[in-house]
């Protein structure tokens, strides 16, 4: 798009799509989840071959569903120029991965109408950020269904659970489903390559994902399916298990040196894919990243750059586990922080001092009288403390450099106006910081009841 900004847009106004809306993921589960699609290729005058005229309709088992971004594929505006009418089909192969692509429009513009300027060459786009093999052709997709349920996940079951989903609506009913988490690292055959079609989701859902290289055997990855109670098809064989595993997410764990003999677990790839998103298998996940490194080698667990989503689900989780802290039982709105219940929480739950200190506040906001003025106050000023600190730090540094005589009068001249803020703006964004944590914090509240 960004080669045609003299270009005459609005005559094509109808020809410009927004990528997060027209691509569409799809997980495969049997063949009749693709009908629809054979029925495009019908439409759009393909040749069809003889197994899809014998599909019966029925709808998909796993909802479709869209990406939460696509400007590493599309660019920050996030549009795809030369289709009218667009969707962009990226299915996967529920348990083994394998990737389809295919586009489905109701016109595609010509170089003749655009003046030499090209449609968008989507598939080949995303193919080229793929880094492994995708297929462009429906049958040879749907060919390989049938190995879907013989699939075994890679590495060692870790632990089996059911989760009771409510009804979204008047007709639905309760729903037990069936999970399993297994663990892998890259020494297990056929892993690495597993692995480079799971992160192929990373950019579309994760904000600055990058792709990682696992030759490395520090990482240690966990990926969770969901056991489906097998309904088969027409046209699949008979059936040696009353189940098949569907892909719901995965997270990638570092395990970092800690000194002297100390390992320092980092999450830093996390995803549950749309479909099985809000039933709480992101906060499962969690929880048993945590019990698997529960041990004495370990100093806590970190996080890279957890995302606002990712951050609210640990706050709720964490806060959760620290109620059965021993400082939780004297908690107060007048308690102070203390490396204590760092401690506490590190060698009980590897939970890391910084979010044991934003679990305490969000702890301690629960329990303070917002209409109290004076415990309010009280607790504002405990945050804004915290916030101010590392200022304060580096004002008091430069303090003691100038006493220490170790640097001259003029370099701590320069030092303080290029470190100092002026008070009333300092005061200004503390208010502002202030107000962004309470609102989090209460968000986290609402949902401890
Ligand atoms: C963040 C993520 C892992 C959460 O997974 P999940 O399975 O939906 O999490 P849970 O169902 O355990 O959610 C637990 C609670 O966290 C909070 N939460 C999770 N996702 C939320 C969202 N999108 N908006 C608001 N609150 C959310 C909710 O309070 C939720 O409880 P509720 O559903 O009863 O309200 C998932 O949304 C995801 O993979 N997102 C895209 C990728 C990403 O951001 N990864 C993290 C990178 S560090």
């Amino acid at each position: 798009m960004n080669d045609i900004m003299s270009f005459e847009f609005n005559a094509f106004e109808n020809y410009v799509t927004d990528s997060n809306e027209c691509v569409r993921f799809k997980l495969v589960t049997c063949i009749d989840d693709l009908i629809e699609d054979f029925d495009d290729t019908k439409v759009l005058g393909h040749k069809q071959d003889g197994e899809s005229k014998k599909l019966v309709s029925s709808s998909c088992r796993i909802a479709p569903f869209k990406p939460d971004m696509t400007y590493q594929f599309f660019g920050e505006n996030e549009n795809i120029f030369g289709y009218k009418d667009l969707t962009v089909k990226v299915y996967y192969s529920c348990a083994q991965l394998n990737i389809y692509l295919c586009l489905k429009y109701a016109d595609r513009l010509t170089k003749q109408q655009t003046d030499g300027i090209e449609p968008d060459d989507v598939l080949k786009i995303i193919a080229s950020k793929y880094e492994t093999k995708v297929c462009y052709n429906l049958n040879e997709f749907s060919a390989n269904l049938s190995k879907e349920q013989s699939f075994m996940p890679y590495g060692e079951l870790m632990e089996e659970f059911e989760i009771e989903t409510k009804p979204t609506d008047d007709h639905q009913q309760a729903q037990k489903r069936h999970f399993c988490l297994f663990k892998a690292n890259n020494s297990v055959p056929g892993f690495v390559a597993y692995h480079e079609r799971m992160q192929t989701f990373l950019m579309w859902f994760i904000e600055g994902a990058s792709y990682i290289e696992i030759d490395d055997d520090h990482w240690d990855f966990f990926v969770l399916y969901e056991k489906l109670p097998f309904i088969g098809s027409q046209s699949s064989k008979p059936l040696l298990k009353e189940y098949q595993y569907c892909f719901v997410g995965y997270s990638t764990v570092y395990r970092y040196y800690a000194y002297p003999q100390n390992v320092r677990p980092r999450i830093s790839q996390f995803l549950i894919l749309p479909s099985f998103q809000r039933i709480g298998l992101g906060s499962k996940l969690l929880a048993s990243i945590y019990t698997n490194y529960n041990n004495k080698s370990i100093v806590d667990i970190t996080v890279e750059d957890p995302s606002d989503d990712f951050q609210r689900m640990r706050d709720i989780y964490d806060c959760k586990l620290s109620i059965q802290l021993n400082w939780y039982k004297t908690l107060a709105p007048n308690t102070v922080w203390s490396n204590e219940m760092a401690r506490e929480a590190q060698m009980k739950f590897k939970l890391n001092p910084k979010q044991t200190r934003r679990v305490f506040e969000i702890l301690k906001l629960k329990l303070t009288n917002r209409n109290d003025p004076e415990q309010y106050r009280q607790y504002r000023m405990g945050i804004k403390q915290r916030l101010n600190a590392p200022y304060k730090k580096q004002i008091n540094d430069i303090e003691r450099l100038r006493q220490r005589k170790a640097i001259s009068e003029t370099n701590y001249t320069l030092l303080m106006k290029t470190n100092q803020i002026p008070r009333e703006y300092r005061i200004k964004n503390l208010n502002k910081q202030y107000e962004e944590i309470e609102s989090e914090y209460l968000q986290i509240i609402e949902k401890l009841g």
